[in-house]
């Protein structure tokens, strides 16, 4: 008999299982396939973030070289090696996770979980079918692509990122179905590596759930990179004409619009994960949206049965779905752990990248919170034009009675570690002039925060 079965081992289940297992619990994971990590090890985060670094190298080399007084002759990109170095970097990671499990005792079973009842997990596996007894069930199974019945991917000239991350070839053309996260990211990668890429998308911005200077400006720096955007553009029919695809659309004023390219990335969205799971057995229900339901503990309908990560609401990130692992695991523990959900942050590995925390200027204006806001240029730092990355802006927004700060929206060179002074500032509820006192190393990126408080507390920037 088990304490927890874990279902899932992506950033979720296998750190909720870590958990469960410092914390003296009996503990298995169960996973369908044959490598642990989940989407964001095997084909999400990590083999993104791979492409993205080895197609900036590239970009930097046959953009920025020069400039930098650097001179190098024939610079190719030598896609196939791109790819296997980002397999390479897959495989290490997911055997970090193998090892993790083994120094935690956790055991691992490989195959379909599925519930037979409420304390009764099998496993459907190469092996045949076991079934393990426990107390408790934490299902972490992730989500898949979404798409609509127009653009069903084919997986051969119709892709979704899973495909993208491992072509055989840079795309001449590639259209890309979606101006979110994936493709904004995965867009990037092959605009470096020379592709012609266009972005169709829905609305009139990019990101538009982010706060809305940052829309306007990654608009900006990305076109820059050469990818073309198509707003207000909604996709009615993707066709793989062999060769090459077809997308038609139709612009905001009813027009069709027809983009043909050879491959056409979806990327509109990710759909919770329960297939296979057998949840009608335990009696637990979906949402219309796919997720299963839980209460503020993660428990769902079935009390000793929790739900973590991508399978249930909020965003979809790695490291939200990670805190969740943990809380549960406390949870059942007996502890009272908590999850500050305002204070998640979201990062954007496009470059210069973008990070978000906090509310945005929009949100608080909608709640009817006055607000004070600083907002300092990338462009007017030292270390900035010495690295030649000058794009961006950071922007505090503080509230105007009581200083606090409330969100903190960038695009810089690094933002994606330095939104992490915003988390620790506001997690522990500063002020802008909290932050604005606070000595900063000279010269870094890390300055714009510090002006962006200054900035917030009576434009009182030193450098603009
Ligand atoms: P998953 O990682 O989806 O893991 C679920 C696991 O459950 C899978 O291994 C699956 O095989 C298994 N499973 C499902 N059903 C069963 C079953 N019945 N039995 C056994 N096993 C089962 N997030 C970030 O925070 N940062 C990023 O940079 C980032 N980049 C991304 C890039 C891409 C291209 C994509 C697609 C996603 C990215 N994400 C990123 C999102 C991130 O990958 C997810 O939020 C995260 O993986 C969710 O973790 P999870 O544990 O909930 O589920
Ligand atoms: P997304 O929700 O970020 O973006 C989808 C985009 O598609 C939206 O802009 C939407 O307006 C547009 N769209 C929807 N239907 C459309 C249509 N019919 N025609 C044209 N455009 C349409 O989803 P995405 O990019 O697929 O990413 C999925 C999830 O993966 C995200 O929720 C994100 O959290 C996660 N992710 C996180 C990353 C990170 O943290 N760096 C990287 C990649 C993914």
């Amino acid at each position: 008999m088990y304490d927890v079965v874990v279902i899932g081992s992506g950033p979720g289940g296998y750190v909720s299982a870590i958990r469960c297992a410092q914390l003296g619990l009996k503990t298995a994971l169960v996973e369908k396939y044959a490598t642990l990590g989940g989407t964001c090890l095997n084909v999400g985060c990590i083999p993104s973030k791979a492409l993205l670094d080895s197609s900036e190298h590239f970009f930097n080399a046959t953009h920025h070289f020069k400039e930098h007084g650097i001179e190098v002759g024939d610079v190719r990109a030598n896609f196939t090696q791109m790819i296997q170095r980002k397999n390479d970097v897959v495989s290490q990671t997911c055997a970090g996770v193998k090892f993790l499990m083994d120094k935690n005792k956790i055991e691992v079973h490989h195959g379909i979980g599925s519930f037979i009842n409420s304390t009764t997990i099998a496993v459907t596996g190469p092996e045949g079918v076991k079934e393990l007894q426990t107390k408790n069930v934490i299902i972490a199974t992730g989500s898949k692509p979404n798409f609509f019945p127009s653009m069903v991917p084919d997986k051969q000239r119709i892709i979704t990122s899973t495909e993208a991350l491992s072509l055989k070839e840079i795309p001449q053309k590639l259209i890309v179905i979606g101006g979110g996260v994936i493709g904004l990211e995965l867009g990037s990668v092959y605009a470096r590596l020379g592709s012609e890429v266009e972005v169709v998308e829905n609305s009139p911005t990019l990101l538009g759930t982010m706060d809305g200077s940052i829309g306007k400006e990654l608009t900006k720096i990305l076109k820059k990179e050469g990818l073309k955007f198509h707003f207000e553009h909604q996709v009615q029919k993707v066709t793989n004409l062999g060769d090459r695809t077809s997308v038609v659309a139709l612009d905001k004023k009813g027009n069709e619009v027809t983009f043909e390219a050879d491959y056409c990335l979806v990327a509109v969205g990710r759909k919770a994960y329960t297939e296979g799971l057998g949840l009608d057995k335990v009696g637990i229900s979906v949402n219309a949206r796919g997720q299963v339901e839980v209460n503020d503990h993660l428990q769902t309908s079935v009390s000793h049965i929790y739900a973590i990560g991508d399978v249930v609401r909020g965003a979809m990130l790695a490291h939200k779905a990670e805190e969740e692992g943990v809380f549960v695991a406390e949870w059942i523990a007996g502890q009272k752990p908590h999850i500050n959900y305002n204070l998640i942050p979201g990062v954007i590995y496009t470059w210069p990248e973008v990070a978000s925390i906090g509310k945005t200027e929009e949100e608080l204006k909608t709640m009817g919170i006055e607000i004070n806001v600083g907002n300092f240029p990338i462009k007017a730092l030292g270390r900035a034009r010495a690295s030649m990355d000058t794009s961006g802006f950071i922007k505090i927004i503080s509230d105007k009675a009581t200083d606090e700060v409330l969100g903190v929206h960038m695009i810089a060179a690094r933002a994606a570690d330095l939104i992490m002074e915003a988390a620790v500032a506001m997690e522990y509820r500063a002020s802008a002039e909290d932050i604005a006192r606070i000595c900063h190393p000279h010269p870094t990126y890390s300055e714009a925060v510090k002006e962006a408080a200054l900035g917030a507390t009576g434009n009182r920037y030193l450098h603009s």
